[in-house]
């Protein structure tokens, strides 16, 4: 049905248009008495033997919903009867900000791959905690994913994260520090040693002075060489983080089937879907080495169907995470890797 009816009037739209009008159409059906139920009907996939324990928390199933797609948590619920077993809201600012100029997002289907430089386009923190405040029985684990303002001066990053930090802490189960996204300038530049220590000894000293600490995850780029993958597992360790997500999108362009003059036309921006997931998976292994598996990882970059999760499993990871895979393949693809999982335990 997604595939054959909805995903070909949907792609007929711009890419971000597609996406509001689904989930707002979403949205407002499952106000409808019967609709979670029937949702809940097609798509939930319950197994105990699948549920997965990491950093204190419990996810009723290891498929979670990647940052950037319910940016502000305006579709939480909807989301939640979709069968996830964890959803990432953010990247939020401590200021709403409108991000770049539209066109910004960028269908490749030939390689089944989206380009975006949406730029943390956001309703700021407060609109956030102030619809997370407002959600009711809520039985999903819930990731608050914090970046930085543009106008905020690269030096004081930190604040940012903490500003964020402070508002969403009582509302969310674990944060991400995003230091990944290649749309905001300078912000992959805080990966180094010396601002990434600043900004996640800031966070931890906030947290551990507080009476219920959250666990803190960092997202990583996949373009980083080695010494800075050593850089990140010695600060990540230093300040006990509790995991990491592997990865955001790549600025890379390798190895496209789409014409060259089309990438070209596009321009900048993040890739993601299937052309990310080798690099990823390489990033994985290597931070799972180097990590000596002491640290929860989530991965996370062209996950499409079991398959692809297992190979991510085999490198290290206990948790996934979908957004490009998700818009190529539609809503029955958690089902049928939960099932596809359940089959291996
Ligand atoms: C993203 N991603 C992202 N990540 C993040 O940490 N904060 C964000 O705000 C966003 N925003 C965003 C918007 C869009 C349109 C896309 C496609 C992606 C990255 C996302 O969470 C994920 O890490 C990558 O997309 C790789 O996973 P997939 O898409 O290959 O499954």
């Amino acid at each position: 049905m997604y595939k054959g009816i909805i995903r070909p009037i949907l792609f007929k739209l711009a890419p971000e248009q597609a996406h509001r009008l689904i989930m707002d159409v979403l949205h407002y059906l499952h106000m409808i008495p019967f609709v979670p139920f029937l949702l809940k009907i097609l798509y939930h996939y319950h197994d105990p033997r699948i549920a997965v324990s990491a950093f204190g928390l419990t996810f009723k199933n290891p498929m979670g919903l990647a940052a950037g797609f319910d940016k502000d948590g305006k579709y939480i619920e909807v989301l939640e009867s979709l069968g996830f077993g964890f959803i990432e809201l953010g990247t939020v600012t401590p200021k709403a900000q409108s991000g770049n100029p539209k066109p910004r997002l960028f269908r490749l289907k030939k390689d089944q791959a989206l380009i975006n430089r949406m730029g943390f386009n956001n309703e700021g923190v407060d609109a956030l905690v102030h619809r997370l405040k407002k959600l009711k029985n809520r039985d999903i684990v819930i990731g608050g994913n914090i970046g930085k303002n543009k106008t905020t001066p690269i030096e004081d990053a930190h604040k940012d994260y903490v500003v964020c930090f402070e508002k969403l802490h009582a509302y969310v189960d674990y944060f991400v520090v995003n230091v990944s996204s290649p749309n905001t300038p300078g912000l992959r530049t805080l990966q180094e040693k010396g601002p990434l220590n600043k900004i996640l000894s800031a966070l931890q000293k906030r947290n551990n002075a507080l009476s219920d600490s959250k666990p803190l995850l960092l997202k990583i780029a996949p373009d980083l060489n080695e010494r800075q993958l050593d850089d990140i597992a010695e600060i990540v360790l230093i300040n006990k983080v509790d995991g990491i997500i592997i990865s955001n999108t790549t600025i890379a362009r390798s190895q496209l089937k789409t014409d060259p003059q089309q990438i070209d036309r596009i321009g900048k921006g993040g890739l993601s879907g299937a052309p990310l997931r080798n690099q990823s998976n390489n990033v994985l292994q290597y931070m799972t080495n180097r990590t000596k598996s002491k640290i929860p990882i989530i991965a996370v970059g062209g996950i499409f169907t079991i398959q692809d999760v297992l190979s991510k499993k085999k490198r290290g990871a206990c948790l996934y995470q979908v957004y490009t895979g998700y818009i190529y393949e539609g809503p029955a693809m958690i089902k049928k890797i939960l099932k596809g999982l359940s089959a291996k335990v």
